[in-house]
């Protein structure tokens, strides 16, 4: 399986010259890295001025509603993400959860959606700094991934990817170790095998995010045995998120 290495821009840039010089640039670095498959995932705003010319470089959203169409204002769906062009959505990201209230059964409402619209879905899951203090952090992975992935289908959870981001790693220059990642990582795992076929949780793909650069994610691609990374912060900075694809693409 190709690394998976997804780029959330979050709310930037602030103008779309810089979002196309960006998506560019990046464009540009990629063209020659096969082994791997790139999500760029820009404000829904700029999506449709962003066009990918080659295969392993794609568009995903950060985040859409759970109905297909209708009354609800400043909302997107993941049919409308489908028709401009998205292969991916993130959902259930930890700042959706945090500044917008979005709760489990909420971000399984909108990967229900998003799988029906045949969008591919990566799934966040992590813990906060003060639920990892406590000890709690496989109970509450384990309740995102029951509640986020109930009524999931078997044959869906192809189009599934989960993403490991502890909440305390994000944007804090302070990443998960790889040891404990992998771990991690196992544990996600054993919990999905307790959901779903053995087929399904040895083939799923798990990634990880929170606070990776071009410094360590050399470290991570070997030790930590993850599909591949999200990567906030360092996606604008081109010449670094293309580094981060370089080192993923050849370990
Ligand atoms: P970061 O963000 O790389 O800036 O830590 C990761 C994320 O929020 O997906």
């Amino acid at each position: 399986m190709k690394p998976l290495i997804i780029a959330n821009w979050k709310m930037n840039p602030q103008t779309l010259a810089e979002a196309k010089q960006l998506f560019d640039s990046i464009r540009k670095g990629l063209e020659n890295i096969k082994n791997s498959e790139v999500i760029i995932c820009p404000p829904f705003l700029y999506i449709s001025n962003l066009k990918s010319n080659i295969l392993n470089l794609k568009l995903g959203g950060q985040d859409c509603l759970w109905e297909k169409s209708g009354a609800f204002t400043g909302a997107i769906s993941p049919l409308m993400l489908k028709n401009i062009g998205c292969q991916y959505v993130i959902l259930g990201h930890s700042e959706r959860r945090i500044y917008f209230g979005e709760t489990n059964e909420i971000t399984n409402k909108k990967i229900k959606a998003a799988l029906f619209a045949d969008l591919k879905v990566i799934f966040c899951i992590g813990e906060t700094e003060t639920e990892k203090k406590k000890g709690e952090t496989q109970k509450v992975l384990e309740n995102q991934l029951k509640e986020g992935l109930n009524g999931i289908l078997e044959r869906e959870m192809e189009n599934v990817v989960i993403a490991y981001e502890p909440v305390w790693a994000i944007g804090t220059g302070n990443p998960c170790n790889p040891e404990e990642t992998k771990k991690t990582a196992l544990f996600i795992r054993k919990i999905i095998s307790e959901l779903y076929p053995s087929i399904i949780s040895d083939n799923l793909k798990i990634i990880y995010g929170g606070s990776v650069t071009g410094e360590n994610v050399a470290e991570y691609s070997f030790k930590s045995g993850v599909g591949g990374f999200l990567v906030g912060g360092a996606s604008l900075k081109p010449d670094e998120f293309v580094k981060i694809v370089k080192i993923v693409s050849q370990s």
